[in-house]
């Protein structure tokens, strides 16, 4: 299971995606094993020149070991990687037109933020007036023009952070590997940091490959998003893709928040399907075909934020639950509710606080709630 294979709501996917553009690195079957254990399983993926790919998943599915070997840090156990149509699977790291800011991102204690900077053109035996140059524009892209003379130890741990990543991109490599660059930051900063590296990025037109445990940063950055886990890519799409048209239930459920409940299908057609959710006690209609035999396990999924709330029973005859409010959440700008239906199950809704004097919902209150029939996304996996 690689890329987009077994979309279930593959016909209503945006076909923006699709467009065969330059590819850049290619990671052609890679497999690395330390020892009995197997931390990359058979990834194949393709990215593209000049894009900013994420590479998104939880604690220990294998984010930095596919990292460090597109730099050449390690060695895949099986399989090829490209990069520029050129295999350099053998290729030692100095020579691949790469640079890798490491998650733990050691910067050099006894030098100088400048000195720091300028470490690799430096051997490089880049001209002294250009060195200068470039530093003096690396540092002031990340913001610590003024910071030049420090010494690591005098700086914060977010400054730090953008000393290694002015480090990283002073020598223009090619292509940019970066494991979780702003895991140091307060969320503000944060915030800028990655708008910073979006502008940086089209200003230099590198590639970038970004390693990151925050679905939030994912979309931000991503132009694509790969969702790894154990080891494997499960999906790859642009955020919207990965958002709006998960494949799995362990995408769906990873990104962002996700009412999930199993089902049967019930009826089948290629314009629609019926799949009854003994959780919500009712048949969920669906306005698209599936790609699934008709007796695949299969999910339904729905965000928190395509279920409408009411105190009063909606017109539609479809895809309409009844429950109670178990728990209010008022977060300023949305309020997000748990609501048990007589199942015992519960479904989350999320509401955005449109007026000052909304409409007020309250705990225990009994309330209806209906969703489009596009809404739904049916994962078979
Ligand atoms: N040199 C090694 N020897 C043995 N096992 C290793 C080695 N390097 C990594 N692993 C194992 O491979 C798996 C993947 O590790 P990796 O560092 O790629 O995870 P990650 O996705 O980057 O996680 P995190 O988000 O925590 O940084 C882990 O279970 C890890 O313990
Ligand atoms: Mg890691």
């Amino acid at each position: 299971m690689t890329t987009d294979s077994g979309a279930a709501s593959r016909d209503s996917r945006p076909a923006s995606t699709e467009a065969g553009r330059d590819t850049y690195v290619r990671i052609d079957r890679v497999t690395k094993k330390f020892g009995a254990f197997t931390a990359v399983r058979q990834v194949s993926l393709d990215i593209r020149r000049g894009e900013i790919f994420c590479l998104l998943g939880g604690s220990g599915c294998g984010k930095t070991t596919l990292l460090r070997m597109l730099a050449g840090f390690e060695q895949p156990t099986e399989g090829r990687l490209y990069i520029d149509g050129v295999d350099v699977t053998d290729v030692p790291p100095y020579e691949r037109p790469v640079n890798m800011m490491f998650q733990s991102y050691a910067l050099f204690p006894h030098m100088s933020v400048f000195e720091n900077v300028a470490f690799g053109l430096k051997q490089d035996r880049v001209p002294k007036a250009e060195i200068r140059d470039r530093v003096a524009e690396m540092l002031a892209l990340v913001q610590l023009q003024d910071y030049g003379a420090r010494k690591p130890h005098q700086l914060s741990g977010g400054q730090r952070q953008r000393v290694a990543l002015a480090r990283a991109l002073a020598k223009r490599p090619k292509l940019l590997l970066l494991d979780e660059p702003l895991g140091a930051l307060d969320k503000k900063l944060r915030e800028r940091t990655q708008f910073e590296l979006v502008g940086i990025q089209e200003k230099l037109g590198v590639t970038f490959v970004i390693v990151t445990h925050d679905q939030e940063e994912a979309m931000v950055l991503g132009t694509r998003i790969g969702v790894m886990h154990a080891g494997e890519i499960l999906q790859v799409g642009t955020p919207t893709d990965i958002y709006e048209y998960p494949t799995s239930r362990y995408v769906a459920d990873f990104i962002g928040s996700v009412n999930l409940y199993e089902g049967r299908i019930v009826e089948d057609e290629p314009d629609h399907v019926r799949i009854e959710v003994p959780d919500m006690a009712t048949t969920v209609y669906v306005d698209h075909g599936i790609a699934a035999p008709p007796t695949a396990e299969v999910a339904v999924a729905i965000r928190p934020e395509k279920i409408h709330i009411t105190p009063y029973k909606p017109l539609e005859a479809e895809n309409v639950v009844r429950g109670t409010i178990q728990e209010i959440a008022y977060l300023g700008d949305n309020s997000r509710y748990v609501v048990r239906l007589d199942t015992g199950k519960v479904v989350r809704v999320t509401r955005p606080n449109v007026y000052r004097h909304d409409e007020r919902l309250a705990w225990d209150d009994s309330v209806w709630m209906h969703w489009h029939p596009s809404s739904i996304v049916v994962v078979t996996r």
